[in-house]
């Protein structure tokens, strides 16, 4: 079994801190999505893996991501050299995975739990292909599945109108190769994309095999700037542990689950976790509130933050409340009219903003 890591793409809704930074490598409570994703491929026992990149961001993420002996595994990068859809990265890693089978997995995605249980399903009763489907308020954004009165999948369709049902395709695919055949059968959608619920639902009206298993746990979808809040915010909540190892002066309070790397410190403020600060940040007279995450070396200093993600070696001086903002690196802010209290922003790398 090989995995395929999807971390081409263009990133227009993460525009324009994707002018800079790939969406994959964005961090969720100061880790890289993309890291997330490589933890649970390992985790699930895959060792093989062929990463998709795109010409614009591929030495971004070979850097980031080298030989991937951080997870004890194989890496191969396949440079997609347009972003056709997702259907067409597989094409364009055929080489790469031959006539073995396969986890296909977005980059930008995280799923609760990781993949370890759906790949041993997918070994033990081997389909053609197992999708992942989840309940979403909003069907319309993804691929939808239908089902029969059996809970089978009967049809897939990729962003209806009016879908007939809530039930979305999770970035989380596994294939047989009968998916290259399926593949090879489907023309461009209306967007000009090749698109892999095209080819799933080419797999069943073959008569192939398609399961489907409908996920409970959460899902993170990264594409938009609200969703990577709401997944640092999800992270944050779920997998971060107490670890206090910067330096928390007299003055301080760090309250709850927070995180403060090597090297951070902390004076005369107040931490409310979950929160997270990297290495090397500095926190002086601040209030930072729960679902932060503040970025290396980025120093906070007579503000308040929360809800929010600060990229790295940003600075931001008396901001009275940021809240739900995206910041990407180099970023300055500070305040110059007194009548700015509140404020949520979403900033692309090495800007500087006097509010
Ligand atoms: P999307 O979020 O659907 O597409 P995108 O990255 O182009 O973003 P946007 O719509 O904002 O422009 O892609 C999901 C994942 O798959 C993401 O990690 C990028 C990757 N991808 C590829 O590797 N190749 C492709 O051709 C496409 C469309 C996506």
């Amino acid at each position: 079994m090989k995995a395929l890591i999807l971390s081409g793409g263009s990133g227009t809704r993460l525009k324009p801190i994707t002018h800079t930074i790939p969406k994959q490598l964005l961090p969720v409570a100061n880790k890289p999505i993309l890291f997330y994703v490589l933890d649970q491929v390992r985790d699930a026992g895959i060792t093989d893996i062929g990463i998709i990149i795109s010409p614009e961001t591929g030495a971004h993420i070979r850097e980031a991501v080298g030989d991937g002996s951080m997870w004890g595994c194989g890496i191969t990068y396949i440079l997609q050299p347009e972003p056709l859809g997702l259907a067409h990265a597989v094409k364009t890693a055929q080489d790469f995975l031959g006539d073995s089978s396969f986890l296909m997995f977005l980059g930008d995605n995280l799923i609760e739990g990781g993949v370890k249980n759906f790949v041993r399903e997918f070994e033990k009763r081997s389909p053609d292909t197992l999708i992942l489907l989840k309940d979403v308020p909003t069907p319309s954004l993804f691929g939808v599945a239908e089902l029969n009165g059996k809970g089978d999948v009967v049809h897939l369709v990729e962003k209806p109108e009016e879908p007939k049902t809530n039930l979305a395709l999770v970035g989380v695919y596994l294939f047989t190769p009968e998916i290259h055949k399926a593949i090879s059968r489907i023309k461009p959608s209306w967007r000009g994309e090749l698109e892999i619920t095209d080819a799933i639902d080419q797999l069943l009206k073959a008569g192939k095999e398609v399961r489907s298993h409908i996920l409970t746990g959460w899902w993170l979808d990264t594409g938009k700037k609200d969703d990577l809040l709401e997944a640092n915010r999800i992270v944050l909540d779920d997998l971060l542990k107490r670890d206090v190892k910067g330096e928390i002066d007299a003055r301080s309070k760090v309250v709850g689950r927070v995180e403060i790397r090597e090297g951070a410190k902390v004076e005369n403020s107040t931490v409310r976790g979950p929160a997270s600060i990297a290495e090397g940040a500095e926190i002086r007279n601040s209030f930072i509130g729960p679902f932060t995450s503040i970025g290396a070396c980025t120093t906070v200093e007579d503000s308040s933050v929360g809800h929010s993600v600060i990229l790295e070696n940003c600075r931001i001086y008396r901001i009275e409340r940021l809240e739900d903002s995206l910041i990407g690196t180099g970023v300055e802010l500070q305040k110059a009219d007194e009548r700015f209290k509140a404020v949520r922003l979403f900033v692309g790398c090495d800007s500087c903003l006097e509010l």
